[in-house]
């Protein structure tokens, strides 16, 4: 296993890095080119269907799982917290523009007075304390069922993450840094399975492109186990043996930060049914 893994590993080696310090536009840009070319007939806006775009059965079985999605009472509850009034007779809604609508997609956001990288699920919390409840572990079950709901507001929202202090920028340095950095025994990096790699297998499963794969959480596998972005996270360090942070840690909202914004332009969709 640990052979096949390594070999596979070997074939694309750096060709897909970015170099340090350029523009976060122009890294979205060279991600998007080099992707482009190892599968020119796939369209960008594709991407935000991730693996499924190397399949075409996998394609068609996902299409009509989504017509009537197994999760949709998961959605249905998120829904409900989402509308029940806190103690003091507020809103989730009264605390984003537009009640919520459209939003989702400009987190992760950079906040300069607090100086930190604010992630959707944050604002969230923010926005229970502001109103007297206490904030949801960002572990929990809760905030994916909130999130589950909450972000089809956004749905066909493009992504929209802007990196624009000095401050913002190193946040995303960091991020960039993390998604670049081999780890783990197995010494690989996200960009060494979901750049490099693209398109190819690991094991038996196809690997996504880094491209879109901020667009569509939380995802629900196999139609009912709920999986935030972050959770993903924990999940792909440790396929590498690598130390996994907590969902919540400034280690992944860095990496959110920068991951989401290689997906910027891209149209959102929650949740999806994933494998
Ligand atoms: C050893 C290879 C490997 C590494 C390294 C890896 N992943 Fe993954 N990742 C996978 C596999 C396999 C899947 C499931 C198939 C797919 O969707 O790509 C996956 C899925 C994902 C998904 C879900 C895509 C979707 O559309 O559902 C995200 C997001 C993701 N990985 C992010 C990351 C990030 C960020 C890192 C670095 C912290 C990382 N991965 C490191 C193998 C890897």
């Amino acid at each position: 296993m640990k052979k096949m893994i390594l070999a596979l590993v070997g074939a694309g080696l750096v060709a897909g890095s970015l170099a340090a310090h350029a523009s976060p536009d122009a890294d979205r840009k060279q991600l998007t080119e080099y992707l482009k070319k190892k599968a020119p007939k796939i369209k960008v806006d594709q991407y935000v269907n991730g693996a499924l775009i190397y399949d075409k059965d996998a394609m068609a079985q996902y299409q009509s799982i989504m017509d009537f999605p197994p999760f949709e009472n998961v959605v249905e509850l998120g829904k409900k917290m989402w509308e029940t009034p806190f103690a003091n007779g507020k809103t989730y809604a009264s605390c984003f523009p537009n009640g919520g609508k459209n939003v989702a997609g400009n987190y992760p956001m950079f906040d300069d007075k607090q100086g930190k990288v604010v992630t959707f699920e944050m604002a969230i919390n923010a926005c229970r304390e502001a109103n007297g409840e206490k904030p949801f572990d960002y572990s929990g079950k809760d905030i994916g069922v909130l999130t589950s709901y909450a972000r089809t507001l956004s749905d066909g929202m493009k992504m929209n993450v802007k990196v624009q202090s000095a401050a913002a920028k190193e946040a995303y340095e960091r991020g960039k840094h993390f998604f670049y950095q081999r780890r783990g025994q197995l010494n690989f990096s996200c960009a060494s399975c979901h750049v490099d790699n693209a398109g190819h297998r690991l094991r038996s499963e196809l690997l996504s492109p880094a491209l879109g794969q901020a667009t569509h959480w939380p995802v629900f596998r196999g139609g009912d186990s709920l999986v935030t972005l972050q959770q993903r996270y924990v999940g792909c360090n440790k396929q590498v043996r690598a130390e996994a942070f907590k969902p919540g840690s400034e280690e992944y909202n860095d990496l959110e930060y920068f991951h989401s914004y290689m997906s910027n332009g891209l149209p959102m969709k929650a949740s999806v049914f994933r494998k």
